[in-house]
């Protein structure tokens, strides 16, 4: 019989309520109905006069279960439950450990009193969903730590450790050692002092820094990690319920605020994300068993811009990494990045100093291709050099058994073709860091088609140790990302500049829509030669008409590539990074215009953005057809991760279903016929056009193939 989710025991006068549900202790139906049914087993015990809600396992409870929140929450709901404990004529006492997160924090707000170990952690993480506390944590909140302190911590979705909790107020005390003890020892300090329960609804709100300076500086502390975002504004109508509503009128009222976030398309966005993030590492006939074959050493040939930060995200993950280049020189300029990177991380004060050194300490170099040979991974970074790359992997493949995860990290060559020298091809993949690598948490991981699903699998693995979030590619030209930036949206962003528009205008027009940064940002601050080598590269696989990139390869040309030169597609101050406009690219876009044709007028930002998306879902949908992707939530997800879409509208896919396939067809087919000259560009993928006839949605594809 499996073991109850809940379950009571008594220590001389304490009842112990013991929620065990592996793996965070969720509170879904089973545990809601356990605590319900062992509350009851403890008023009804004569013996006991106070009560402990504790969770076994590594944690407190993770929160209410996400895959209950688009139906009716089957009985009792958890708002029961609380009213319950919050009710009993004993005094109820939450002890925590670990992570105590959303509904966890709201079970242990209704409960009376608060223990905390030292090393627990409290979180309100509901607005990176989208929503709103809804469980009475709005309410109950602010009656515990005040409405100013309660608004902060709800908007900012970041949990506080048990010290700044204890200086809240939010706990009553942090216990040394065993935690169970420790809270039975405070029971029995409430019982001796004849201590009644004091249940939170009945305590008054305290208001003070809750005025209208006070709500300002809380929300703008938040706002930038809420660009674009409206469950802040939710979160504040919510606490400010509680402030001037009893109790349960605020309990209503939060209700009602909560279904609206659980119903507005930005939670919905989110927590498509939420999912769609989990999903990527799972693929047909592919096991990721992480936990069997941890990787230990890693090898990495090319100690450049990549092949550095790629060194400094294995060491970061504990990894043993060896870093090889073929020149001194390329190994000094490799190490000083790295430390570089070090310093920057303590700078920040995000490492300690001893934690650096440590780190830095997991790295050795050489100057010999055989030194990779007992590496469990050996990554190539070196140049973008098809002869070279293939040489590397095909000598590495003769001194590494057949164990041994073989990969490139290049951007625009096929994996296929780099692993046909190779003795055994079906080792080799593809993985794509984006740059900086220490820091961007995607990988696109390629697949070539002789790839074999082990080594898929360990990638997927590697990608987990890296903490990183691993999207598994097909082998085509500039993979799921590049494909979509090169062919969608950059190019349309190149022709709305001959158009008319200026870099400022497209740029601020994308950031407005909620790209972290517009595309001639981007292209001087990597560097506008980048793109113009891929696509010399393109160029020798696939042939585009014209125009594609004109103005970037004639920026190329003129050594205006970008911030490194202070000069791209904007001017900058030498040491300075502000993006200043400049007139000799205004009359360089107008020269290209005119030999081209094309009559230049001015453009709305709606069309901006408009066309800027529609490019982008339109090469996504032949992405996904091809099977470059194998989900439309991939995409979203790389995307999001890699260059900048605003993740409260879910990804580009996401968005697409959000404004409806038909009319993302009808508007393509729209701009089709404005432009017939360019009718290559604007040709709808057959599979959007496919789905939008039948009314329905990328999500819907997605599901249907999962099937
Ligand atoms: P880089 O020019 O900074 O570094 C290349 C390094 O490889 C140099 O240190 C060079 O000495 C070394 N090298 C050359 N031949 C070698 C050999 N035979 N043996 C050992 N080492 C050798 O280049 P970067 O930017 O780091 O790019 C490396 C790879 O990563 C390229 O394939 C590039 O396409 C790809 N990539 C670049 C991204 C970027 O943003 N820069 C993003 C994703 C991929």
């Amino acid at each position: 019989m499996p073991s109850e989710a809940v379950q009571y025991q008594r220590r001389n006068q304490v009842g112990f309520l013991l929620i065990d549900y592996p793996p965070v202790n969720v509170l879904g139906a089973s545990v809601r109905a356990g605590l319900a049914r062992t509350l009851a087993a403890a008023l009804a015990d004569a013996s006991v006069r106070a009560i402990v809600i504790a969770c076994a396992g590594k944690t407190f409870s993770a929160g209410a279960d996400i895959g209950e929140f688009d139906g009716p929450m089957a009985e009792p709901t958890l708002q029961a439950v609380f009213a319950s404990i919050e009710a009993s004529s004993k005094p109820i006492v939450a002890a925590l450990h670990g992570m105590a997160l959303g509904g966890g924090v709201e079970l242990a707000l209704a409960c009376h009193y608060r223990v905390a170990t030292a090393d627990a952690k409290l979180g309100l993480p509901e607005i990176t969903l989208g929503l709103i506390p809804g469980a009475g944590g709005t309410q109950r909140l602010p009656r515990v730590i005040g409405a100013a302190a309660a608004l902060d911590m709800i908007v900012s979705g970041a949990p506080v450790d048990a010290a700044a909790a204890s200086k809240l107020r939010l706990v009553d005390a942090v216990v040394d050692g065993d935690l169970l003890l420790g809270a039975q020892r405070f029971c029995e300090q409430l019982i001796e002092q004849g201590a009644k329960p004091r249940p939170t609804g009945s305590r008054p709100v305290e208001v003070s820094g809750f005025d209208a300076p006070g709500i300002a500086a809380i929300v703008s502390k938040h706002s930038r990690a809420l660009k674009g975002r409206t469950t802040q504004q939710l979160a504040l109508e919510a606490v400010t319920a509680a402030t001037q509503s009893d109790f349960d009128a605020g309990l209503g009222i939060e209700r009602r605020i909560a279904d609206r976030s659980i119903a507005s398309m930005e939670s919905k966005a989110l927590r498509h994300l939420f999912f769609a993030e989990r999903q990527v590492a799972k693929v047909p006939g592919v096991a990721m068993d992480s936990s069997k074959a941890l990787i230990a050493r890693v090898a990495i040939i090319g100690a450049g811009t990549m092949g550095s930060g790629i060194a400094t995200a294995c060491a970061d993950a504990g990894m043993a990494v060896t870093l090889i280049d073929s020149h001194a020189d390329g190994i000094e300029r490799g190490l000083g990045l790295i430390a570089s990177n070090y310093e920057s991380s303590v700078a920040r004060g995000r490492l300690t100093h001893e934690e650096a050194a440590r780190r830095r300490g997991r790295i050795v170099d050489s100057l010999e291709l055989g030194a990779a040979a007992e590496a469990d991974v050996v990554i190539e970074a070196v140049f973008e050099d098809l002869a070279l790359k293939q040489s590397i992997l095909s000598k590495i493949a003769s001194l590494t058994p057949a164990s041994t995860l073989l990969a490139s990290n290049t951007s625009t060559l096929s994996i296929a073709e780099l692993s046909r020298p190779c003795r055994d091809p079906q080792r080799v993949v593809g993985l794509h860091f984006f740059s900086p690598a220490h820091v961007m948490k995607l990988l696109e991981i390629v697949r070539s088609p002789s790839t074999d699903p082990a080594a898929l699998g360990r990638a997927l693995a590697l990608a987990k140790q890296l903490k990183k979030i691993g999207v598994v590619a097909g082998d085509a030209f500039g993979f799921i990302g590049n494909k979509m930036m090169l062919d969608g949206y950059w190019r349309e962003a190149e022709q709305l500049m001959l158009e008319g528009a200026t870099p400022e205008q497209v740029d601020s027009a994308m950031e407005s829509f909620g790209f972290a940064m517009g595309p001639a940002r981007v292209n001087d601050l990597g560097g506008t030669d980048v793109g113009t080598k891929t696509r010399i590269e393109l160029f020798k696989r696939e042939t585009r008409p014209d125009p594609y990139f004109v103005i970037a390869d004639a920026l190329t040309a003129m050594n205006r590539l970008g911030q490194k030169t202070l000069a791209g597609f904007y001017r900058y101050r030498s040491g300075e990074r502000q993006a200043l406009p400049d007139d000799e690219v205004i009359e360089l876009i107008a020269k290209f215009a005119a030999d081209r044709g094309i009559a230049r007028r001015s453009i709305e930002t709606s069309e901006i953005v408009e066309r800027c998306l529609l490019q982008l879902i339109n090469v996504g949908a032949q992405v996904l057809e091809a099977g470059i992707a194998m989900r439309a939530a991939d995409i979203d997800v790389v995307w999001v991760h890699g260059y900048g879409f605003p993740r409260h509208l879910g990804g580009p896919m996401f968005h697409a279903d959000s404004l409806g396939l038909k009319h993302v067809l009808d508007r393509i087919e729209y701009y089709g016929a404005r432009m017939k000259s360019r009718d290559d560009y604007w040709r709808p993928a057959p599979l959007l056009e496919t789905l939008a006839q039948q009314g329905r949605s990328f999500a819907s594809w997605d599901s249907e193939r999962a099937a």
